[in-house]
């Protein structure tokens, strides 16, 4: 790749990836590391970035990789623990805050740096978060600003391209954070902005092209946005030569499998359609366990999916709509600075009987990156905008056990849900909706008749990667007409709920 590229050491902020997505903002190429492995190819990277860290530079597991390498050798920006770590390492005292540093706070300039706070106005607002400050700088270093609290918090070294903070440039409520993080990165650094959507799309065609010749590829469509575009760039990329196969697991939104594969052939994509709804609801009968009902619903994918490449002849890759957040491997929060990679719910589950290479044109972005270079592929807005959908569908939303009843049911209630959200205007506010049948029976009246009849729990959430979410705030109005309209609608439900948990410490699902 020819693109200039940004280094992330990752001290276990919970913002890294933030970092890594507003660098990306700016169209520069960033790549997240873990602090204690610095990639050996560092000398490709032109300038680096400290993350933040739940840890202290002063605790018994303190994280201390060696920064000879980087301080002073190429432009670095420190943030939080980074400018706390890049204080100590030099030479600098850092100790226990005796002030609340949390939250909102204003710059005002020292000796502010032309360059580094260019465009950037005295007293603009930035975001704190840490516990330990930077008592004293260390050598050569020029005090740039500091807040009512804090005294360092922004200095740099002198003589080098050295630069520290310790508010957060990658939070929306640092408000001039973006404008930071480009001074720093075009100005001082002098990286250009030539990543983009579509350089993306023309580098990884040609990349795939290279890669797979005339190879075979075979890849699981899901109607979500990640398999989407990853069958789109590789159609792109192959043609007739990526088979795509979408299966029906029985357990998909109300008409979904039919639109959706509408949709896939419109677009043009060699794709073939399976309804195994059978096999999956045999092999789901009387499970009640969730998490046995998700591995009976991963097999059987595995064994359809498995019967189906097999009538491909010759076929030598499986492509993968894994995307960057799933592989970027992570410094542990808690039990010490462990380093993990991420598991990915529906990474890894595919059929490994098959031993095919796997391609994942996509492992690179970020998600709304993916959103982004969908777009530049011309993939329909709605296909892009629509809400995750977990892998085992309606499967982990009927709790107990599963029947084509219960099925049918839960289908015509979600499909009134969700179709009230997009007539009320309301879906693009929400990040995830969905709706739970509960397995309990309640008593009602209906006329003159008491009838014991089914609960539905409706769930709308917002989020921004579903590791946590808030419930949304529905106006009365629609919950009151999407209520009435599941009641008289659908046979079998006689009672509706709306779910008010925020995960933590609920789950965005039920099961
Ligand atoms: P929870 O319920 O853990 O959900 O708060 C977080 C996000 O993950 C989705 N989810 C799944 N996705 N297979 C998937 O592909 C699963 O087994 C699964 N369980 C939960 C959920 O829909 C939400 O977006």
């Amino acid at each position: 790749m020819q693109h200039d590229k940004v280094l992330i050491l990752d001290f276990g902020s919970q913002y890294t990836q933030l970092i890594g997505r507003r660098v990306r903002e700016l169209n520069i190429y960033s790549e997240i590391h873990p602090f204690n492995k610095i990639p050996s190819n560092i000398n490709e990277f032109k300038a680096v970035i400290l993350s933040g860290s739940p840890y202290s530079v002063r605790g018994e597991e303190a994280l201390h990789p060696d920064l000879s390498l980087i301080r002073g050798q190429k432009p670095l920006l420190a943030v939080c623990y980074g400018a706390q770590y890049l204080a100590h390492f030099s030479g600098g005292e850092v100790a226990p805050s005796n002030t609340r540093e949390y939250g909102r706070a204003n710059l005002a300039y020292i000796k502010g740096d032309e360059i580094f706070f260019s465009k950037i106005e005295e007293g603009t607002q930035v975001w704190m978060s840490h516990s330990d400050t930077i008592k004293h700088l260390p050598d050569k270093a020029v005090l740039m600003a500091s807040t009512n609290d804090v005294k360092n918090a922004a200095y740099r070294i002198d003589g080098e391209s050295t630069y520290a903070i310790q508010f957060h440039p990658e939070v929306y409520h640092t408000k001039d954070g973006k404008q930071l993080l480009e001074n720093f990165l075009v100005k001082i650094a002098g990286l250009n902005q030539d990543w983009t959507p579509q350089s993306f799309v023309e580098e990884t065609v040609e990349a795939l092209q290279l890669k797979l010749g005339k190879d075979k590829v075979v890849l699981g469509l899901s109607g979500g946005v990640d398999s989407t575009v990853a069958a789109v760039l590789l159609n792109k990329a192959i043609g007739k030569n990526l088979y795509c196969i979408f299966v029906n697991n029985g357990l998909l939104r109300k008409n979904e499998f039919e639109n959706v594969l509408n949709q896939y052939e419109g677009m043009g994509l060699n794709v073939k359609g399976v309804d195994a709804t059978n096999r999956f609801l045999e092999a789901l009968k009387g499970i009640m366990d969730p998490e046995e009902k998700r591995k009976a619903i991963g097999n059987a994918f595995i064994e359809v999916f498995d019967d189906e490449a097999h009538k491909i002849e010759d076929v030598d890759w499986l492509a993968q709509g894994t995307i960057y957040p799933d592989v970027i491997e992570s410094v542990s929060a808690t039990g010490g600075p462990s380093a993990t990679i991420k598991s990915h719910h529906n990474v890894g589950g595919l059929p490994d009987v098959m031993k095919l290479n796997i391609v994942e044109p996509l492992k690179a972005l970020f998600k709304d990156e993916v959103r982004r270079v969908g777009a530049t592929l011309g993939i329909d807005p709605e296909l892009l905008g629509r809400h995750p959908f977990p892998g085992p569908g309606l499967g982990i939303r009927i709790l107990g056990d599963i029947t084509a009843e219960k099925v049918r049911i839960l289908q015509e209630v979600d499909a009134i849900f969700i179709n009230g959200l997009k007539h009320w205007g309301l879906y693009d506010k929400v990040w995830q909706a969905g709706a739970m049948l509960l397995p309990v029976e309640s008593v009602g009246v209906m006329g003159d008749e008491r009838t014991y009849e089914k609960c539905v729990a409706l769930r709308a959430v917002e989020s921004t990667d579903g590791m946590t979410a808030d419930w949304v705030n529905l106006p009365y109005e629609f919950l009151q007409r999407t209520s009435n309209d599941i009641i008289n609608k659908v046979k079998g439900v006689n009672r509706v709920v709306y779910d008010i948990s925020s995960k933590p410490p609920a789950t965005i699902e039920w099961e």
